[in-house]
């Protein structure tokens, strides 16, 4: 007998005209800038899951045994909670563990891949029966009206990764604000955050010798060229990342290899060989500085946590 649960998908996934004219906004600036949201479609976000898994890249390691290291004591520190907000789902170890510790009774992954956020949602509604898992297809750095269903339900918001490294510090500080605002007054959120440290150790995570954080990257084109429509030649692109110690964040480029054009819903935009297509900026933050980013926003840091090597830092934060 097929047991699958069928799950109600709340989808507020931006149009695709909104999509062409945002990505064509990046596209005319004088740096050129893709927003790192289009990494993410089916592929990307198995690529990345395989990132997570590479030796090179150490966030997600580092942060699976903060979790295992110190769940129990959060699970203490949040009380019984009743609804976990996961900013991002993944299929990932990590909400399993939190799941394990929190049992809440609702569980709302958000994402913009619709495909990937429904199959994870499915499976994992399979493995935690008594679970309502009500999954949210967004663009998380939008406002998110939640599913109606959680009304009266306490709500632990949960971002972990770093995530919060992929945007701009002001855009952080509002993203954050946001959280805060829909978790109410008390309402803790549970959030991974990547460390400052050698910069050799952060390129090394972000050019990986198998070449998966490339493809990731390259991806993007892809996704662009099958949603919208648009003709990037992928081989006409190649991948960069490097430390930028002054703005304190790994940058990711594509160089294009070559003079060329690209047309994207009836607009050409032109290329220099050697000129960069800006994708991500994954920045990092010491202890102090993300406190100090988290209270700016309408936080109180309850907790943080680090390992030995100082490599990540795990943060409860309470909602003022
Ligand atoms: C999702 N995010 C936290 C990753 C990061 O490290 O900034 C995305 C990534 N980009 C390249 N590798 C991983």
């Amino acid at each position: 007998m097929n047991t699958r649960r069928q799950l109600e998908l709340l989808d507020l996934h931006p149009e695709i005209e909104n999509m062409t004219l945002e990505v064509c906004e990046g596209l005319k600036k004088q740096q050129k800038s893709l927003s790192p949201k289009y990494f993410y479609d089916e592929r990307g976000s198995e690529l990345f899951e395989a990132i997570t898994r590479l030796d090179e890249y150490y966030p997600t390691r580092t942060e699976l045994a903060l979790f295992d290291a110190h769940l129990p004591e959060i699970a203490e520190l949040i009380g019984a909670g009743s609804c976990v907000i996961e900013y991002g789902s993944g299929s990932s170890l990590k909400i399993r563990k939190l799941l394990d510790a929190l049992s809440p009774l609702a569980y709302v992954p958000v994402d913009i891949s619709r495909d990937y956020l429904l199959t994870n949602a499915t499976v994992l509604a399979q493995d935690f029966p008594q679970l309502t898992v009500l999954p949210v297809c967004a663009d998380f750095s939008q406002f998110i009206a939640l599913p109606e269903q959680l009304g009266g339900m306490s709500p632990i918001g949960f971002f972990p990764g770093s995530s919060i490294g992929n945007f701009e510090p002001e855009h952080a500080k509002q993203f954050l604000g946001r959280v805060a605002n829909t978790l109410g007054s008390g309402g803790h959120l549970l959030i991974g955050v990547d460390c400052k440290k050698d910069p050799a150790v952060l390129e090394r995570a972000y050019n990986d010798a198998a070449g998966i954080t490339a493809a990731f990257n390259l991806n993007a084109l892809s996704h662009l060229n099958r949603v919208l429509g648009a003709e990037f030649q992928l081989d006409k692109f190649e991948h960069e990342a490097l430390y930028n110690r002054d703005a304190g964040c790994i940058q990711m480029f594509l160089r294009s290899t070559a003079q060329q054009q690209v047309s994207i819903g009836g607009s050409v935009f032109a290329f220099d060989e050697g000129e960069r297509l800006h994708t991500e900026n994954s920045y990092k933050y010491s202890p102090d500085e993300f406190i100090r980013l988290a209270k700016d926003s309408g936080f109180g840091c309850e907790h943080h946590w680090q390992g030995a090597d100082e490599y990540f830092g795990l943060y409860l934060l309470k909602a003022l």
